[in-house]
């Protein structure tokens, strides 16, 4: 990494665009441990995840795989290859919005709102405790365009596929997750700040298990 971002990441400034680094293709642990080894982690250590550690949890959620004549695909697999969710990163430095193309982070807002979002999502302490919250968000229309009222429950499955590579991703890096659904809509979009036509689906918070 960069020592001039090392520097802001530990000074906690927030940069307006982070080029994640490239993510690994080979890891230590099995996708067959990784899923013996997968429970919800409610407490997590302060220890703040490296921009590696990021990087690679971006690229299992939603980086981008391969392409096939000039077209995309998704680490996800999505109905039709619409891609209808966007992945928000809540850090203490800041929240970012995760560009699968160019496999970076652009700047929402400055500032470590963990525990405004940990207040919309009924004051659970993994999105207060946690380095890094994940916010998934869907805008229905991509995949309703084409299938009209059942796009809705293809959105659904879709982010629990995302969902599932993040924690999988986790496990590899030896760190823990939890799958948050219970939170207020409208309260989670305004700490945010995503567009209104967006819809957050999950919380994840993500960080060293405390044990
Ligand atoms: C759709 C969904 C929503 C969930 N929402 C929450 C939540 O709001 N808070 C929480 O602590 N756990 C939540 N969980 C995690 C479950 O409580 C957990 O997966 C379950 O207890 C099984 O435990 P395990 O994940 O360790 O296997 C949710 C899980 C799913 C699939």
């Amino acid at each position: 990494m960069a020592p001039f971002l090392i520097m802001l990441l530990l000074m906690g400034s927030a940069e307006k665009e982070i080029l994640l680094p490239l993510p690994k293709h080979k890891g230590q642990v099995s996708v067959e441990e990784a899923i013996k080894n997968r429970k919800s982690v409610r407490s997590f250590k302060k220890e703040p995840l490296s921009i590696e550690e990021i990087s690679q949890l971006l690229w299992a959620a939603q980086g981008i795989t391969h392409t096939l004549r000039g077209f995309s695909f998704r680490a996800a697999p999505s109905a039709g290859a619409l891609y209808p969710l966007e992945v928000y990163t809540v850090l203490k430095q800041g929240i970012y919005h995760y560009i699968p193309s160019g496999h970076k982070l652009v700047l929402v807002k400055e500032g470590d709102f963990r525990k405004k979002l940990a207040n919309a999502g009924l004051s659970q302490s993994a999105i207060h405790s946690a380095p890094l919250d994940i916010v998934i968000t869907a805008i229905y229309a991509r995949t309703m365009i084409k299938y009209g009222e059942r796009g809705t429950r293809y959105v659904h499955i879709e982010a629990g596929h995302v969902a599932e590579n993040l924690q999988l991703q986790a496990v590899a890096l030896g760190l823990g997750s939890v799958p948050i659904g219970a939170f207020y809509d409208e309260k989670v979009k305004n700490v945010i700040g995503c567009t209104n036509e967006e819809v957050p689906l999950y919380i994840i918070p993500i960080g060293k298990p405390r044990e």
